[in-house]
């Protein structure tokens, strides 16, 4: 029966290669790149109604995927109340949104997603975070009082690495946008933040803590900083930003709270504002809780569009008269530069620069500025206090004309 046998023998072959092709077919069909697919909707989420277990249960699974993994959710609203995805995961993971999460109107927690301790996230997608801000505005006092009430952001990465944000969409966060702590290697591409003018404290993106982070090609509307870059950072770079209305682009506020850290390394380059209260900027709190550098910040073609206060440090940063002005900032600003910025002035001081009476700012350059004023309160000019700044080409109008006033009033 030797024939026989090797019949069962190939029988048994045949349907191994079949079972083996039939796991095969069914990883295909689930993944479009080699990625596991974990929908939510197939997790009971359904568009109108609260997904918080939906999203729970389907990123568990995504998270704990040995291979390359996908979250979707599907085009649709989705209501959230707030959402903790907790890593790290078994491999590198997607979270593609086609759909909007919808924050609940009343302030909920930290913020509406939050990713922590993940590696190699891709978070993708032409969907949507709607913050539903109006009802956090009103309670916003951020902006008035330093111990105020904490409302939630719409999406925070602490912790996060090797990791893309792109595409997506942020609407009416009732605080900061997106909010990155302790992040390296971080990249966001094609994102869109919009949010009114005059929502306060709706910074478009905040970093902290965080190294080699950056940002590009990307649009925002807010009611505060469009980005803000805050202490203990290392190597950020901010290309081809769009900004407007806001309050510009800015490195700061720094020197507010004591466990900060020195600021190192920040490029600002090809980004364009439009009608936003101040350009480019470095801020920093007179009265510090603590003394460190913010040095190696570049700012490079920019060009302006109606902005009020285009170029600007401002050491006497305090908004709301919450500090005392008289007790100057111990940061020390060392190595900057300003170069090729044009267009347009809302004011016409169109540079100043107020550094502390401790610790002048060291190693300023400005290289080729070219703006008009377009108000009818005067001529263009230039204010400077404790800064030798090193000037060289175009200068419309040139650095330091005059003094700057004691006691100018804060920017916003
Ligand atoms: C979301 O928050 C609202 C308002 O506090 C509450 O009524 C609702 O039960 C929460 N939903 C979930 C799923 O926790
Ligand atoms: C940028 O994002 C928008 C909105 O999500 C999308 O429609 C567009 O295709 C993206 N552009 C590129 C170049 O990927
Ligand atoms: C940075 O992250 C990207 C993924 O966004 C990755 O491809 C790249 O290798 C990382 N760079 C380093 C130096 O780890
Ligand atoms: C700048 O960003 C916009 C999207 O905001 C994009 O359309 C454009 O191609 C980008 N420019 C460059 C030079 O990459
Ligand atoms: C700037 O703001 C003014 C007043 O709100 C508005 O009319 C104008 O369209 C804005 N400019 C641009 C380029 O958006
Ligand atoms: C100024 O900053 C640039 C860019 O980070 C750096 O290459 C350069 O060495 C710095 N110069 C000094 C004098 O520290
Ligand atoms: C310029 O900005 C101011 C607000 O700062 C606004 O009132 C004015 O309408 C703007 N002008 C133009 C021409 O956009």
């Amino acid at each position: 029966m030797v024939e026989g046998t090797t019949e069962i023998k190939m029988m048994g072959l045949r349907s191994n290669i079949m079972t083996l092709l039939l796991h095969l077919l069914l990883m295909l069909a689930s993944t479009a790149k080699g990625q596991s697919i974990f929908d939510i909707t197939t997790y009971g989420a359904k568009p109108n109604t609260d997904i918080t277990q939906a999203l729970a249960n389907a990123w568990k699974d995504a998270c704990a995927s040995t291979y390359s993994s996908k979250l979707l959710i599907p085009m649709g609203v989705y209501h959230l109340n707030q959402s903790i995805l907790h890593g790290p995961c078994k491999s590198t993971i997607e979270v593609r949104m086609e759909g909007t999460l919808q924050a609940h109107p009343d302030p909920i927690g930290d913020g509406l997603v939050l990713f922590q301790y993940i590696d190699q996230l891709t978070l993708s997608g032409t969907g949507a975070f709607d913050g539903q801000g109006e009802k956090g505005w009103e309670k916003n006092d951020c902006h008035l009082k330093k111990i105020c009430t904490k409302l939630p952001m719409n999406v925070k990465f602490s912790f996060v690495t090797n990791s893309m944000v792109k595409d997506i969409t942020s609407l009416d966060s009732k605080n900061f946008h997106f909010n990155l702590l302790g992040c390296k290697n971080v990249t966001f591409q094609n994102v869109t933040i919009i949010a009114p003018e005059n929502s306060p404290n709706t910074d478009g993106i905040h970093v902290s803590s965080s190294e080699v982070i950056n940002i590009f090609n990307t649009r925002i509307s807010t009611g505060d900083d469009c980005i803000s870059v805050g202490d203990s950072n290392k190597q950020i770079t901010i290309t081809n930003v769009t900004c407007g209305p806001g309050h510009g682009i800015s490195i700061g506020s720094l020197g507010k709270y004591t466990k900060e850290k020195e600021v190192a390394g920040v490029t600002v380059k090809s980004c364009k504002l439009i009608n936003t209260s101040n350009g480019v900027r470095i801020k920093t709190w007179p009265d510090c809780a603590v003394a460190y550098t913010a040095s190696d910040l570049h700012f490079e073609d920019i060009e302006m569009v109606n902005v009020s206060n285009p170029v600007i440090i401002d050491q006497e940063y305090c908004p709301s008269n919450q500090c005392n002005k008289k007790i100057p900032s111990k940061i020390k600003i060392n190595n900057v530069s300003f170069k090729n910025i044009r267009g347009t002035s809302a004011t016409f001081v169109a540079v100043k620069f107020i550094c502390s009476t401790v610790f002048s700012c060291e190693g300023v350059e400005v290289t080729d500025i070219d703006l008009a004023y377009i108000g009818t309160q005067g001529r263009i000019t230039s204010q400077c206090r404790n800064v030798i700044p090193i000037i060289t080409g175009k200068q419309n109008p040139r650095a330091c004309v005059e003094a700057a006033p004691v006691n100018s009033p804060s920017t916003d």
